[in-house]
């Protein structure tokens, strides 16, 4: 017998922690939906045979965003709404899952930490929305910098006293992404998203670490293309923000990305095993995470974790087993990360 929604709310209800049941149905919210990432990404969504219901909150255009979406014939219920009559409340409520990619892009010139004085605030005010309405809900922050974003919205939820570190993610993917597409000029991979890379650290120049020695299968880097390829990984985001020359970054690269974090982290919650991916996260708050943030001094880094039905487990120490090559890189991508972590939890903590 198929439970109804009302019998699978009451069900959600005594199961505040995350669990297979709250999974039967399905609902996600796009954040900053009306964007250049939230349109592709609700399109993504919208299509996804995961997903039962999809909200779109933006500041604008959502109702024509959600009017086009809702003439494709796939499974979700979509609706969408404004900040007007309490539309953040009811795009969040019941949410299982919620992804942000609201926020100003860069332009050329500018690094990912320039967008904080506007991201900050936005970021901020969304996640009191879903500590408020949706607590339990599995959050995911595309909007940068990441390496300050996620740390407020820890720190936000920490305060309305819903933080549940195994639910936060920053999404990372797009580096992932990269690397896997990058690395195949070289290895020639007919398939690139065949080879899995470890891309650790943050999500901004030198933050982002790709460990090319863990890559599975193994990859072969030529001594003099190392330096370019490390190089075009961390920056690759600078090739999309100056061929678009002043309209925005990577728009329809990160929808993919952040749809296949999403999917792969859905697909995990109805207990598909196995699924690992790096992703940027509360160390301590995560298995194994403690021993990752003593080695790197960090509370927050991007690695390697095994997602399950309360979202992440166990995460892999991927830095006992590094090249002197990448053990440099690491180094460098912790210095520049503790400040971004400092200002982002010195933003809610302290604020300006
Ligand atoms: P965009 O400007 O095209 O879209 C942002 C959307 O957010 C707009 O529709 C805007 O109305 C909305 N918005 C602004 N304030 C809001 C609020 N308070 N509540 C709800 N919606 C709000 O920008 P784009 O290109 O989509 O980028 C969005 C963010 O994603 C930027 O911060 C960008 O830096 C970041 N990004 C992250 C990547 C990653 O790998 N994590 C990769 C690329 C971009």
């Amino acid at each position: 017998e198929p439970l109804s929604k009302y019998e699978l709310e009451g069900l959600k209800a005594q199961e505040p922690q995350g669990s297979f049941l709250t999974f039967i149905m399905v609902k996600a919210v796009v954040l900053g939906a009306s964007g250049g990432i939230g349109q592709p990404l609700s399109l993504l969504c919208k299509a996804s045979p995961l997903i039962d219901e999809l909200a779109l909150y933006d500041v604008v255009n959502t109702p024509g965003v959600a009017a086009d979406l809702s003439h494709i014939s796939s499974i979700a219920k979509i609706s969408g709404y404004l900040p007007k009559d309490d539309g953040m409340k009811q795009a969040l409520t019941g949410a299982d899952i919620c992804i942000i990619p609201a926020g100003i892009p860069r332009k050329p010139g500018m690094t990912r930490d320039d967008l904080f004085k506007i991201n900050a605030g936005i970021v901020q005010g969304l996640i009191k929305g879903i500590a408020e309405f949706c607590p339990n809900s599995f959050i995911l922050v595309i909007s940068n910098p990441v390496n300050s974003t996620v740390p407020i919205a820890a720190e936000t939820l920490k305060q309305a006293g819903v933080f549940n570190p195994k639910k936060l993610f920053g999404v990372t993917t797009l580096d992932v992404v990269r690397a896997e597409t990058f690395v195949q000029d070289i290895t020639g991979e007919r398939d690139p998203s065949k080879t899995v890379i470890p891309v650790i650290g943050g999500h901004s120049g030198e933050t982002i670490v790709p460990l090319f020695s863990q890559a599975k299968p193994t990859v072969e880097i030529p001594q003099d293309k190392y330096d370019d390829l490390v190089h075009r990984v961390q920056f690759g985001g600078d090739e999309v923000v100056k061929a678009k020359d002043g309209a925005g970054s990577a728009t329809l690269s990160m929808a993919y990305a952040g749809f296949r974090f999403a999917e792969r982290l859905l697909k995990a919650s109805k207990g598909e095993g196995g699924i690992v991916e790096p992703t940027f996260v509360y160390l301590p708050g995560i298995d194994g995470g403690d021993v990752i943030a003593k080695e790197t001094g960090c509370d927050y880094f991007s690695v390697p974790v095994e997602l399950g039905p309360s979202g992440a487990g166990k995460a892999t120490n991927p830095l006992g087993n590094v090249t002197e090559k990448e053990k440099k890189l690491i180094e460098a991508a912790i210095k520049g990360l503790k400040g971004n972590i400092e200002k982002g939890v010195e933003f809610v903590k302290n604020p300006p």
